[in-house]
């Protein structure tokens, strides 16, 4: 099995894409890391919780940062709520959840990560589907064990196009230093995927899957169909599409099925982390154009058809399709 940590701020599509890989048997799940994103940590945190629950407690959730990693150098008040209303007003399209407060762990997130990672050095792949804020503080405690992991894929930028204004992808605008920080310390070290909007936007779930989830998924088909209202209407005010783009879930199922993207690219990311008009743009050096080194392989394209059939047989089994 391969094992894993998910570092996560959910968040409606945050909480489909944990669902997505609870319901995964090839992965040993070694814990849910939470961070400031979405919601506040309070509340990312009681989402994991959450999720964790419903699937009978069987992975622990380790809090981390409650802010961005400038905030937090600074001693600024918590982030609390960076998307307004997308996500409902629990982060979770006001579905109600069971929750276990006891799989909240006294353990902070970066130690949580670091822990694990010398107790199984080059075995453990990190998904980072929220800001990089507990990854960057990670590396900034300790950067040799961070080099140990297998891998990273992480949810966020864009080589065009943004969805926080015209050119910044939410997580990596939340906290852009910490994104600098990570590419820059880890980016030769360990293969690093980037999973960003050029991918993710073209990964439209419309209304027949949603229905088909909500038809033949049973309970959690029905639950995930319902914790989508509020995000649809979003998706339909910016695509004119009724359906919806389920960002973290793309990052989990190309995780699990590299070969649902049909082009990827080696390249140099840097974060823009000062710019007046581009703050939090990720710049994309796909042909190696500034010398700077290869740090991140990048999806381009989806094989849509092929990318719904695993959503759909991973979260309700392989008989559904
Ligand atoms: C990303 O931002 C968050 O709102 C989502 O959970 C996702 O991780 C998409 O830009
Ligand atoms: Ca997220």
């Amino acid at each position: 099995k391969r094992k894993v940590i998910i570092d996560t701020d959910p968040g409606i599509d945050d909480a489909v894409a944990l669902m997505t890989a609870l319901s995964d048997p090839s992965l040993d799940i070694l814990g849910f890391t939470t961070v400031a994103g979405n919601k506040g940590l309070g509340m990312t945190t009681t989402n994991a919780v959450r999720v964790a629950t419903y699937f009978d407690g069987r992975v622990n959730i380790y809090p981390g940062a409650n802010n961005d990693y400038v905030s937090l150098k600074e001693n600024k008040p918590a982030r609390e709520n960076a998307t307004g209303e997308i996500h409902g007003s629990n982060g979770m399209g006001g579905v109600d959840f069971p929750y276990d407060e006891s799989l909240i762990q006294e353990t902070h997130a970066v130690d949580f990560i670091l822990d694990t990672i010398k107790a199984n050095p080059g075995e453990v792949d990190l998904i980072a589907l929220g800001p990089l804020t507990n990854i960057a503080l990670a590396v900034e405690k300790d950067v040799a064990t961070m080099k140990q992991l297998r891998s990273i894929t992480t949810m966020g930028g864009a080589a065009q196009g943004g969805n926080v204004g015209p050119v910044a992808e939410f997580n990596y605008w939340f906290d852009p230093v910490s994104v600098d920080i990570v590419f820059k310390a880890l980016g030769e070290a360990v293969p690093i995927t980037m999973i960003g909007l050029d991918v993710t936007g073209q990964s439209l779930l419309d209304m027949n899957d949603l229905e088909f989830m909500r038809l033949a998924g049973g309970e959690l088909g029905g639950m995930i169909r319902e914790m989508f209202d509020a995000y649809i209407l979003n998706a339909f005010k910016n695509e004119g599409t009724v359906g919806t783009v389920i960002h973290d879930l793309v990052a989990v199922v190309g995780y699990l099925h590299p070969e649902i993207f049909t082009e990827v690219y080696y390249a140099n990311l840097a974060i823009e982390t000062k710019g007046e008009y581009t703050y939090g743009q990720t710049v994309i050096d796909f042909d190696g154009r500034t010398g700077r080194p290869q740090n991140v392989s990048i999806a381009m394209d989806i094989d849509l058809l092929t990318y719904k059939e695993y959503v759909m047989a991973t979260l309700f089994g392989d008989d559904i399709c």
